[in-house]
């Protein structure tokens, strides 16, 4: 478990209903109450009730739609910020404009003056909350003493709110948030990254050392160091964070929220407002990306609970993009990777170092060091992680965290050394092949095809004809650059519960509160649950993104596909052995002496393996056993025997055309080849690992958040000056799934896909810049100044 690791328990709150999720180890302990609906569910409407009789179609590993497609291309899907109630209050809310100190005093006076401002929160006259650390502790709370919005009159951070607006108009709330006065106490703050370098502090050991690392290093024939600097970055989603607390009376609140976790959200709002499980909802049907911005509940939807419960009203409350930059970031880090090699380009010692960023208050951080050793084959290895804190917010997750910078740094190192031992970079990769997991007990890999994905990209790309030379190929006034990198995941599996109800008529409902964070999730739900009950793909419905429902996990991770589609699978087998019961005892049973794994759901009817003309439709099952439906909730989780090592891999080839006198870099084409288990559904496959690379190319060339050290604030907090690609940044992008069964990993053989598609992309695009230049510039982005001196 190199990058996120397993999710530890979240806090019980109630454990009524323990036995909901048995034996989970990163599973919700809540029970829910069943609250009527106040608003449109989370369900995708099947419109039609069709009888089943169109012929059975395989689903599951095809090019579905997404089936909330028409619903997000028409407006009909709503997010947070788009629920409607009348009399619903409007907030804005007032951030701070020092990195550090304490608010001396408030003036609201000419706020309140506004017409149509209802009300100025702050911390003196706010309602109450809690006030320890362990209630603000979410399901993936990092160490540390977790921030509390609005909680007292320290200054954490440049941006932190500090007061909230509230009126009936939001332009009103905007205005009015203007005109609110602040006195601060300074103290001297640092957000320099540099200029907390010695003062970073070491974390335990990331991974266990093998051999002698430092001996080997010296010792070795060939040696590469380098130090690789990646900056702190911002997610950037589309939808702008945003939380509808409907007051549904008697303190009952439905919470419409940004989120990646409902019932991540729904336990931290319980604790934080001592509110009962049954009088809160959180619902988040849609999310417009998130990228890991939505793995922590965020402060809006605690100021809009606040609100709600000051005014006994129905309260709204959106970020703006720039409030956004102060939710949370890609740490900024410094890497140091020391590679020793054997002449013939086998490794002898690999050692890493990272320094990443925190905030003063919290210590998040994944592990950048270990892939390294995990990755290639060495007899030596070690590594080392330290902490530098910083006057901002605390860092999080941002999509493949650790992994894409990590091995940003590795995999230019990697091609370093193929320099120094003129050796080709992808034959490199070939010498220091490792089909263990040299990090946990040398076991072997679930399914490693990476070897697949080198030889087909390769192929692809046409890499054997690139002349190794740097600056040796040309297109016009360009150079043309050719570089390659691998790209590696974990494949992680969380316990998760799903209901499936089947009704009589031949349509399913599947339901579970995980997230759909525009992956495609209700598309592979579905797939897997028609497939399994032998259903057109029209007659299933899907829930997801509502607290009340089976409990799940947030979306993170990559590990939902692999998680819900197993549960599915689970779940539906209980059906069907359900049905089965039933088909035994109609009069001369066809199917009267079949067992549970003889008989499969087909074109709606219960089906002997053996003899498809042995059947029994789902109609005439459920009237001769006189009920209309069929509902069975089941909870999946995944053992690991510590026998294998779960990952997914990818080889990654770039073309870059790089403009001689102006030193413009064009990533002309990229060839992504992807080894991640089983595909369930090759468009959406293919989209994730395609915007993977399209972030990839802003993570290279583009993305960085600047930092004015002075004030401690953040520069560019807006997308016209966070730099990301836009459609003339794009060229040729082929992405290919090789062929990687798995019959260990879980029934499916699924892996996940969302977060290998941009690992390792930017080191490739780094390298075909080198190969391009000659110029090897190890600090993100590469902007066209750095290859000038
Ligand atoms: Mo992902 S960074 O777990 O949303």
């Amino acid at each position: 478990m190199a990058g996120f690791g397993t999710p530890r328990p979240p806090r019980a709150i109630d454990v009524s209903r323990r036995s909901v999720l048995q034996g989970a180890v990163a599973v919700g302990v809540l029970g829910y109450g069943g609250r009527a609906d106040v608003m449109p569910s989370a369900a995708i409407a099947v419109e039609q009730v069709s009888q089943v009789s169109k012929p059975m179609t395989p689903y599951i590993g095809t090019a579905v739609s997404r089936i909330d497609g028409h619903a997000k291309v028409t407006g009909a899907a709503k997010y947070a910020a788009e629920y409607n109630v009348p009399g619903l209050v409007h907030a804005f809310v007032v951030t701070s404009t020092v990195a550090k100190g304490r608010i001396a005093a408030f003036d609201a006076g000419e706020a309140l003056k506004v017409k149509g401002v209802i009300d100025v929160l702050t911390h003196k006259n706010r309602p109450s909350m809690a006030d320890n650390d362990k209630a603000y502790k979410d399901d993936v709370a990092p160490e540390g003493s977790p921030f509390r919005p609005l909680f007292d009159d320290k200054i954490k951070f440049n941006g932190q709110p500090i007061a909230v607006v509230l009126a009936d108009e939001w332009e009103i709330a905007r205005f009015a948030a203007s005109l609110v006065r602040v006195d601060y106490e300074e103290e001297a703050h640092v957000t320099d990254l540099y200029r907390q370098r010695e003062a970073a502090f070491a974390l335990p050991e990331p991974a266990k050392p093998r051999g002698d690392a430092a001996k080997a290093f010296a010792a070795a024939a060939m040696r590469h160091q380098g130090e690789y600097y990646v900056p702190i970055e911002h997610h950037n989603p589309m939808e702008l964070f945003a939380s509808t607390v409907i007051w549904d009376g008697d303190g009952k609140l439905t919470i419409y929220d940004k989120t990646q976790g409902v019932q991540n959200v729904h336990r931290y709002v319980c604790s934080v407002f001592d509110m009962k499980p049954d009088d809160v909802r959180i619902m988040s049907p849609y999310v417009g990306g998130a990228f890991g911005s939505g793995l922590r509940p965020q402060y809006q939807v605690v100021l809009a609970v606040l609100a709600a419960r000051a005014l006994q009203r129905s309260v709204r409350l959106v970020l703006t993009r720039q409030q956004m930059y102060a939710l949370g970031y890609r740490p900024g880090m410094i890497q140091r990777i020391d590679l020793g090699a054997k002449a013939d380009g086998t490794l002898d010692s690999i050692a890493h170092d990272a320094i990443t960023v925190t905030s003063q208050y919290e210590d998040f951080h994944r592990h950048e060091t270990t892939w390294s050793g995990l990755l290639y084959k060495s007899a030596n290895a070690k590594y080392m992680h330290k902490l530098a804190r910083l006057d901002l917010p605390t860092s999080c997750d941002m999509r493949g965290p650790s992994a894409t910078t990590g091995v940003y740094a590795l995999e230019s190192a990697m091609d370093e050394l193929a320099v120094v031992l003129k050796l080709d970079p992808l034959e490199l990769r070939l010498r220091c092949y490792s089909d263990r997991d040299q990090n946990n007990g040398e076991v072997p890999f679930s399914s490693k095809n990476l070897r697949e994905c080198y030889r087909q990209g390769a192929e692809a790309f046409g890499w054997n004809k690139r002349n190794p030379e740097p600056r040796s190929m040309r297109d016009g006034s360009e150079l043309v650059g050719w570089g390659m990198a691998t790209g590696i995941w974990e494949a992680l599996q969380v316990p998760i519960a799903v209901r499936v109800m089947l009704t009589a008529n031949g349509h399913a409902e599947v339901a579970s509160a995980t997230s759909d964070i525009g992956t495609g999730t209700y598309t592979i739900m579905a797939q897997v649950a028609a497939e399994m009950l032998g259903l057109p793909l029209d007659n299933v419905s899907i829930k997801l993104g509502d607290s009340s429902l089976p409990q799940s996990p947030l979306e993170g991770g990559s590990w939902i596909a692999a998680s819900v589609s197993n549960g599915i699978v689970t779940t539906c087998n209980a059906i069907r052995e359900e049905l089965l019961g039933l088909a035994k005892k109609v009069p001369n049973s066809p199917l009267a002496n079949a067992s549970p794994d003889q008989v499969a759901l087909v074109d709606g009817k219960l089906t002997s393996r053996q003899d498809a003309s042995r059947a029994i439709s789902i109609a005439d099952l459920m009237r001769h056993g006189a009920v209309d439906r069929i509902t069975r909730e089941e909870t999946t989780s995944f053992a690991n025997d510590g026998n294998h090592a779960h990952n997914t891999h990818s080889a990654l080839f770039a073309e870059v055309k790089v403009d001689e006198q102006l030193g413009v870099i064009r990533v002309t084409r990229i060839v992504s080849a992807v080894a991640a288990g089983r595909i369930l559904n090759t468009k959406t496959a293919h989209s994730q690992v395609m915007g993977g690379v399209v972030w990839g190319i802003g993570t290279a060339l583009l993305e960085e958040t600047l930092i004015d050290h002075k004030f401690g604030r953040i520069m560019n907090a807006n997308i016209a000056e966070y730099h990301v690609p836009v459609n003339a940044d794009v060229h040729d992008i082929k992405v290919i799934f090789v062929d990687e069964p798995d019959n260990t990993i879980n029934p499916l053989g699924v892996k996940g896909l969302g977060e290998i598609g941009l690992v390792g992309v930017a080191a490739a695009i780094a390298n075909a810049v080198y190969h391009a230049t000659g110029k090897r510039v190890r600090d993100l982005p590469i902007t066209l100044d750095k290859l000038q001196s």
